[in-house]
């Protein structure tokens, strides 16, 4: 059976050692398992959570715990977004790679600190405030790489529709405008032309991992059953953090690329779109001038 380092086998994993790379969302399925993989490349890991104890105990499962910087923020209040990258480029002088993995559903209706709605917020507009931030420290190495762990459940969202952004019919709605979003945004910094390669990532429908645990149960404990059966449907998170460290090390594809699990695939219609591109760079940047300061 195939393992999962097997898919990078046609990587120079050499490569990553010395790399310095922030990964937020690290205390969480996806999340961890890629933070222990480039911890066993010898990446310099800075790393984000939402709580200490659970970044406490994600440092003690690292194979260099000395080198990682760990960093401490909610999404939902994009000061505390902010005032980490800031944090970042005072701590450090170069950053090879940014992976924008921190993600949740939620079920119900809630708001951000900032007063606009929750997972949008969370799911779009934090990952979005970060790469505008550490966009010149990345830009400072030879080949920076961002990478924005997304979702085929983008294409369940089949408009744009900014102006649906603030009432979401449902979870399931806002989550999927959510990863269409990260898409369509990735598309959008891609086509800008700097030295700096983006790409999107759909992990798998990956087990175990805590991103439900706002549906109802039983449905909660539904997601977490495959962890211990084998679906040949569903992906193991060693196996989703190898999709992620694939888009992070590929040069056959180039900025842009939207992968399914391992490979290069059309996003939908809706986050190819040029125009539509263009209006959610300028929606994002809007909500972000109005939320936070300079
Ligand atoms: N699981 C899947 O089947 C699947 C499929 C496609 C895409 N994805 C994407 O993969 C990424 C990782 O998801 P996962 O399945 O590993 O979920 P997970 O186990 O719930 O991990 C999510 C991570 O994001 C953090 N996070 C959640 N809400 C946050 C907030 N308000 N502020 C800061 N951090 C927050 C979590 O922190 P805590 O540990 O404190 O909760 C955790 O570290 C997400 O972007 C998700 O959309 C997942």
């Amino acid at each position: 059976m195939k393992k999962p380092e097997d898919n990078l086998k046609n990587h120079n994993l050499k490569k990553l050692e010395g790399q310095k790379i922030f990964l937020t969302g690290a205390t969480g399925g996806i999340g961890s398992e890629t933070a222990i993989t480039l911890s066993h490349h010898n990446v310099q890991l800075i790393l984000h959570g939402r709580k200490q104890k659970k970044l406490d105990k994600l440092k003690k499962q690292l194979e260099n715990p000395e080198k990682t910087i760990l960093l401490k923020a909610d999404f939902s209040n994009l000061t505390s977004v902010q005032k980490i990258s800031r944090e970042i480029k005072e701590k450090t002088e170069k950053l090879d790679g940014l992976i924008n993995n921190a993600g949740i559903y939620y079920r119900g209706k809630k708001t951000a600190k900032n007063g606009l709605e929750y997972t949008f917020t969370v799911n779009h507009l934090a990952p979005a405030l970060i790469t505008q931030e550490l966009k010149p420290l990345l830009q400072k190495t030879k080949e920076p790489t961002i990478i924005n762990v997304a979702s085929e459940a983008h294409r369940g969202t089949k408009k744009l529709a900014l102006n649906e952004v603030e009432n979401p019919e449902n979870g399931w709605k806002a989550y999927s405008r959510s990863k269409l979003y990260n898409i369509t945004y990735t598309k959008k910094l891609a086509r800008q032309n700097e030295n700096t390669t983006y790409k999107a990532v759909h992990p798998g429908a990956v087990a175990g991992t805590r991103l439900f645990r706002n549906l109802p149960t039983p449905l909660d404990k539904i997601t977490q059953i495959p962890k211990h059966l084998p679906m040949p449907f569903i992906t193991k998170t060693p196996e989703a953090a190898a999709t992620i460290i694939n888009a992070y090390l590929d040069q056959k594809n180039p900025t842009g690329t939207y992968y399914d699990k391992f490979k290069p695939k059309k996003p939908s219609k809706t986050a190819r779109n040029p125009m539509n591109q263009n209006k959610l760079w300028n929606y994002t940047q809007e909500k972000i001038e109005k939320t936070t300061q300079t």
